[in-house]
């Protein structure tokens, strides 16, 4: 086993050459060639802490995570957060304040909430069920609130003249993650954001990003309660919308639902929707 420990590393590596081509097409600079692919070096370096050799696990973080998104060209690295393309994978509803910019998102059709506003099952007898329903003058749905995610159970009403659609299941979102080398710092999370809004136009202008999204642990509105309001995790806590998601089941903590958006205006328009990557296949 312990001579093993490298194996999905090389046929990772298999992959270099038409990943670099990949990136070479796309005119993407090799300083983020290298940063991405640093993230390798940086598992490897935390499997040897733990085991005391070299290697690589495949799962949960691991190789076929690697596979999947840094050597499919689906993931970057761009200073402190990574960012990968992925569908909005759930049923809510976002709207834009045409004037004021306020952004709402609504809870999904036959959605089931508890008493607080927490998701429930259906067959929970104390459940309610949110409706969605946008018309051609009136948008009726179920508000959740940005700082828990929690539904309200009093139905609003929009009018639909006044708010416009931004987000909705299937649109192209990018996701963020935060790997463990060190602090997120705010300002630094900020620049990598920053560097996000100018790479992808410049590299996948053909992909409409809507909007940011993290599923994590960190999107917990419990974490303002018990950290300093200067964390760097309340702070990057409280630029989300927090939404209702639900962890697979085989992650701890299955039960409890936790997902964030945010929002950026995006100032270019795209003529086509399809994923980037979506024709590439990875010789693994
Ligand atoms: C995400 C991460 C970088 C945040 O670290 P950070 O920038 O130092 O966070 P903060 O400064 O906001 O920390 C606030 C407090 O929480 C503590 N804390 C932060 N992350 C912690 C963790 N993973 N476990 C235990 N305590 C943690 C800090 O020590 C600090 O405690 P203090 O107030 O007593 O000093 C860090 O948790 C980490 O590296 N996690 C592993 C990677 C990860 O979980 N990424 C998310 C992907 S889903």
């Amino acid at each position: 086993m312990r001579k093993a420990g490298m194996f999905h590393v090389v046929v990772l590596l298999s992959v270099l050459p038409s990943l670099r081509a990949f990136y070479h097409e796309r005119r993407i600079p090799h300083a983020v060639f290298d940063q991405t692919m640093g993230d390798l070096a940086r598992n490897i370096r935390a499997f040897q802490k733990n085991r005391g050799y070299l290697g690589l696990d495949l799962y949960p973080a691991g190789a076929r995570w690697f596979r999947a998104h840094h050597f499919a060209g689906m993931l970057f690295e761009l200073g402190r957060l990574h960012f990968n393309f992925q569908p909005f994978g759930y049923d809510l509803h976002a709207y834009r304040h045409t004037a004021n910019r306020e952004v709402v998102l609504l809870a999904g059709d036959q959605m089931c909430f508890d008493d607080a506003g927490r998701p429930a099952q259906a067959d929970d007898k104390e459940a309610w069920t949110a409706a969605f329903h946008p018309d051609a003058r009136t948008i009726h749905g179920h508000r959740l609130r940005p700082e828990t995610g929690r539904a309200a159970r009093s139905l609003v009403n929009l009018p639909a003249g006044l708010w416009q659609p931004i987000l909705g299941k299937g649109d192209p979102i990018l996701g963020v993650h935060i790997h463990a080398d060190g602090p997120m710092a705010h300002d630094q999370c900020g620049e990598s954001f920053r560097r996000a809004m100018d790479f992808f136009p410049r590299h996948f202008p053909e992909y409409e990003i809507r909007a940011f999204t993290c599923n994590s642990w960190l999107m917990d509105h419990q974490f303002a309660k018990y950290l300093s309001p200067k964390s760097n995790i309340v702070r990057f806590l409280s630029e989300y919308y927090l939404f209702p998601f639900k962890a697979p089941s085989k992650m701890p903590g299955s039960s409890t639902w936790r997902s964030a958006a945010r929002w950026r205006s995006w100032t270019w328009t795209p003529n086509r929707r399809r994923h980037p990557c979506s024709e590439r296949s990875c010789s693994m």
